[in-house]
């Protein structure tokens, strides 16, 4: 490829003043220890970058998802990866805050990316990010699943994805049904053909009265697992409420929602944030820093996330995971409007992709 690299690029970033993003002249990070610089061919847009636009200090370079082209190499990598691989991955805030994928180049560490394999589209590739990495830490770390092509031995067992139309929750479905598992989904009417066609054998309207009682009714009595992807109040409840009697462990996201201990008190619930497989502890709110959120890092995060990564191109190729449907927009002029859309509420099972460079 041999492309010059330049010293300065265009990022969209935060803008303390705005209390939102603005697009800015920045200097194109330098890859460090086991990091690769990548040129970005695509960014995609999670339901989470809107929200982190007032946490973080000014000029912090915006964006996770991504999948680009491999332009220079940093120093003792990890994973053997050689210059003009394409790859992809999601760029996590906590280590450098010159690096997103909201900007024409970013850097990553070599073994927290994946190389892009054959037969999927590089637009396709950039919706995996965050939202792959999320799913993979809750269903085969967090819940200790085995990967494919090991199956459970219960073929009856149910796993429970509330907020089946997002992002994760369209992964989700796909490995539950991967293991072996029967996959019952809560989702908008809207959505029921789109989880549907992702492989969800059920689907409830998280908005209906007996939410619940329609769950026990179908499994017999509950659920094994669960992943609650909103983490609010009413999906804590019916989350927790339907894993019945069977429920083993259910996950969610940080919220400021309690679950509800009344509804199901035997239920081991974790809580998971991607970042922390960055393997360091990460202040999320440096722009208040009298209320600091800290994400502790661990180690044993780090090694699954690494190892993930690696199985990641078998498990796609080997075992047909879709991408999530692409919604494919222009380059980083774009973003303000789509991060605004996604804040009205206005994103439903669709990914904001944008066109950064060729
Ligand atoms: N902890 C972590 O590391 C982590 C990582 C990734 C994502 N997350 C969180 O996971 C959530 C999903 O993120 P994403 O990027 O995958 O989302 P997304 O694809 O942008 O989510 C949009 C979808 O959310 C659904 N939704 C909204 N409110 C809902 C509710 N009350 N009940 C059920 N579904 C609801 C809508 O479904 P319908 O149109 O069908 O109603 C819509 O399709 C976000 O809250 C995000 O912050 C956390």
């Amino acid at each position: 490829m041999g492309s010059r690299i330049p010293q300065t690029q265009k990022a969209v970033v935060t803008d303390e003043k705005a209390n939102w993003v603005s697009l800015r002249e920045v200097p194109v990070p330098i890859p460090g220890e086991n990091e690769v610089l990548i040129k970005v061919e695509y960014a995609a847009q999670n339901a989470g970058d809107w929200r982190l636009t007032n946490m973080y200090l000014d000029g912090t370079v915006q964006g996770g998802d991504f999948a680009g082209t491999i332009i220079k190499l940093g120093t003792d990598l990890k994973v053997r990866l050689k210059i003009d691989d394409k790859v992809a991955g999601a760029s996590l805030y906590g280590i450098r805050s010159d690096s997103g994928s909201f900007s024409e180049y970013l850097v990553a560490q070599s073994d927290l990316i994946f190389k892009i394999p054959s037969g999927l589209k590089i637009e396709d590739a950039a919706t995996f990010g965050v939202a792959w990495g999320t799913v993979g830490q809750v269903f085969y770390h967090h819940q200790e699943h085995q990967y494919p092509p090991h199956k459970i031995a219960d073929v009856s067992a149910w796993y429970i994805v509330y907020g089946a139309s997002t992002s994760v929750g369209l992964f989700l479905i796909q490995i539950a049904k991967l293991a072996g598992y029967k996959v019952l989904t809560f989702a908008s009417p809207h959505s029921f053909d789109l989880v549907k066609s992702y492989g969800a054998d059920h689907v409830i309207n998280y908005r209906d009265e007996d939410a619940i009682q329609q769950a026990l009714d179908l499994t017999g009595g509950g659920a094994d697992f669960a992943l609650d992807t909103i983490s609010d109040k009413d999906s804590l409840r019916i989350t927790s409420g339907s894993l019945g009697q069977k429920g083993k462990q259910m996950n969610r996201f940080p919220s400021p929602a309690q679950e509800p201990k009344d509804i199901n008190p035997t239920i081991k619930v974790v809580t998971t944030i991607l970042n922390s497989i960055l393997g360091v502890d990460i202040n999320f709110t440096p722009r208040t820093p009298d209320t600091p959120w800290i994400v502790s890092g661990s180690p044993a995060e780090r090694e699954f996330a690494a190892a993930f990564y690696q199985k990641t191109p078998e498990i796609i190729a080997n075992y047909g995971v879709k991408a999530n449907p692409v919604d494919i927009r222009g380059g980083l002029e774009a973003i303000s409007t789509g991060l605004q859309q996604q804040k009205d509420g206005k994103v439903s099972g669709r990914k904001l992709v944008y066109k950064i460079s060729n």
